[in-house]
């Protein structure tokens, strides 16, 4: 059984991804780089996968959100990198 995908756009380009999929996953396929440290600007990506950490943070539609506990939904607009919030 295969899951249903749609289209989702990620820092201005469509990526087609798997409904329901945990954004974190699809992210990190594409960079694991989700953002950068505020303080020395490192790279900072996925580590816990369960809410605990706030290092998968993006921005979902204008508001931050942990990307690991995040379903993918058609149509949601996700800023990585330099562009979160
Ligand atoms: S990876 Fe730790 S909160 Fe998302």
């Amino acid at each position: 059984m295969s899951a249903e995908t749609v289209l989702i756009r990620l820092n201005g380009r469509e990526v087609s991804a798997p409904v329901g999929q945990p954004l974190a996953q699809v992210l990190t396929a594409v960079d694991p780089a989700l953002r950068f440290s505020p303080k020395d600007k490192a790279p900072r990506g996925m580590f816990c996968g369960m809410g605990l950490c706030f290092e998968c943070m993006v921005e979902v539609d204008g508001l931050r959100r942990r990307s690991c506990l995040t379903p993918v939904s058609a149509g949601m607009v996700v800023r990585t990198g330099e562009g979160a919030a």
